[in-house]
């Protein structure tokens, strides 16, 4: 990697990110952190990488989905394994009706730093600093809380330790045995889609008993015993991802210790900027959110720079424009690739462009805008003749009712019985389950 160390972001323009006030503080956090071990190793890095390479190709397909911010006060056990059970839902749903592997990537274990689209919040009439995640400030509308904290980076460092231990348990401590594809279902998803959950878990139970039953032991097959689960997260505070890369030993490559995958947001992706520096040159796969200011020329700038080897499965190009509004952007975007050769997956997350002020006056998602992206953006693939690879959404296992719409339909009225999202508004699990048949419906239309 030409002219890249892993501070040379701090020689660029950098945007969202926080001005922190007591530098001495922040240097002692910087240390610290140097110090502590990474959260991934750099082998992991390259097997995720393995296989988004199959995705961009169609022999795979990502499923990346999680909280839009974790937080320190919502961290438990149960909410970590609740997502997690969702996401091996969907997974198998996916895997069931599309029958290529399912790459799960979370948003998880890292997941903390928001890009926001004002700097100050005004709250009867009084103006703060804008909350910008856990990890910077705090979520509550006070001036000790607004202002950013480096000590954050410690407790969120922490927890995503505890994280991505648990989920290494959860992957292959048993809970993830496909055999235990009927345990996966949460209390509260009762009605159609946990129905066709069922029925198909039985199906999956069937063919299991029918392979034992010729005498070939599944039990102990490690493919069908364990999960390679990854983590994932916006690399939006340089500070504390600088403080976690890592050079690795073996492969002498530069290495993001602080999870699996990073992405760069719609916001933080301008071409001389300091996220776009800092992403360049870490091993990890890399993701680019792509909205409706993307343009062509800067998009073909990213490919050369974020990509320099063409490399398969290192860049994963998220599409977020909204409905209605995919045909004006996506074909243009693949148009480029194309023209460039490019490898790269191609993701839809079909949250970010929908998210709407509700009558009730909370942010919210309907369902049905949620669903009418992914629908346009296979339809649009189909069309160029291009892979649909994968798809991103906010999610969680918990019965929350944050986004409007689904089977089980979440109202208006509704959004303020359990809305406890830090930021973005999230699928439930219902809604998410309901979704991911949709998708693998998608799926089987061929892409
Ligand atoms: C997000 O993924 O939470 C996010 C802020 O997305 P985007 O950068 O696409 O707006
Ligand atoms: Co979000």
């Amino acid at each position: 990697m030409t002219n890249w160390v892993k501070n040379t972001w701090r020689n660029k323009p950098r945007i969202q990110m926080p001005e922190y006030t007591d530098e001495a503080k922040l240097n002692a956090v910087e240390a610290q952190l140097t110090h502590y071990p990474p959260l991934v190793f750099a082998g992991e890095t390259l097997t995720l990488k393995e296989q988004l390479a199959k995705a961009s190709r169609g022999e795979a397909f990502l499923l990346q989905g999680g909280d839009c911010a974790e937080s320190f006060s919502e961290f438990s056990a149960d909410n970590l394994r609740d997502t997690f059970k969702v996401m091996l839902q969907m997974a198998m749903v996916l895997t069931y009706g599309a029958k290529v592997p399912v790459v799960k990537v979370g948003r998880v274990a890292g997941q903390f730093a928001k890009p926001r689209s004002a700097a100050t919040e005004t709250v009867n009439g009084v103006e703060l600093p804008s909350y910008r995640g856990d990890i910077i400030n705090g979520f509550d509308f006070t001036s000790e809380d607004r202002v950013p904290d480096p000590n954050r980076m410690l407790q969120a460092y922490t927890q995503a330790a505890a994280s991505v231990n648990l989920l290494r348990a959860f992957s292959t401590g048993g809970l993830a045995d496909v055999h235990n594809v009927h345990s996966w279902t949460l209390g509260y998803t009762e009605r159609e889609e946990a129905r066709k959950y069922r029925e198909m878990a039985q199906r999956i139970q069937d063919a299991l008993d029918f392979v034992s039953a010729t005498g070939i032991d599944a039990t102990n097959s490690a493919k069908l015993s364990t999960v390679d689960f990854f983590t994932s997260h916006e690399a939006l505070l340089l500070e504390y991802e600088e403080a976690l890369c890592r050079k690795d030993a073996t492969t002498g490559l530069e290495v993001a210790g602080s999870g699996h995958m990073l992405w760069i947001g719609d916001r933080t992706r301008q071409i001389d900027g300091a996220h776009v520096e800092f992403a360049r040159g870490v091993a990890n796969p890399i993701g680019l959110k792509c909205g409706p200011t993307t343009s062509e020329e800067d998009l073909k700038v990213l490919l050369e720079t974020l990509n320099p080897e063409n490399e398969a499965g290192r860049l994963t190009l998220i599409a977020r424009f909204g409905a209605g509004k995919v045909g004006d952007h996506l074909p243009r975007l693949i148009k480029t690739v194309e023209e460039q050769g490019a490898n790269v997956v191609w993701s839809c997350d079909p949250m970010h462009g929908n998210t709407v002020k509700s009558n009730s006056g909370y942010k919210t998602r309907p369902f049905d805008s949620v669903l009418q992206e992914v629908q346009e953006f296979f339809a649009i693939h189909r069309a160029e003749g291009t892979v649909a690879g994968g798809v991103h959404f906010e999610m969680t296992g918990k019965d929350v009712t944050e986004c409007i719409g689904g089977i089980r339909a979440v109202t208006d009225e509704d959004l303020s019985s359990r809305y406890h999202t830090a930021c973005d508004p999230r699928l439930n699990a219902s809604q998410s389950l309901e979704l991911a048949f949709l998708v693998a419906e998608e799926l089987q239309k061929g892409r």
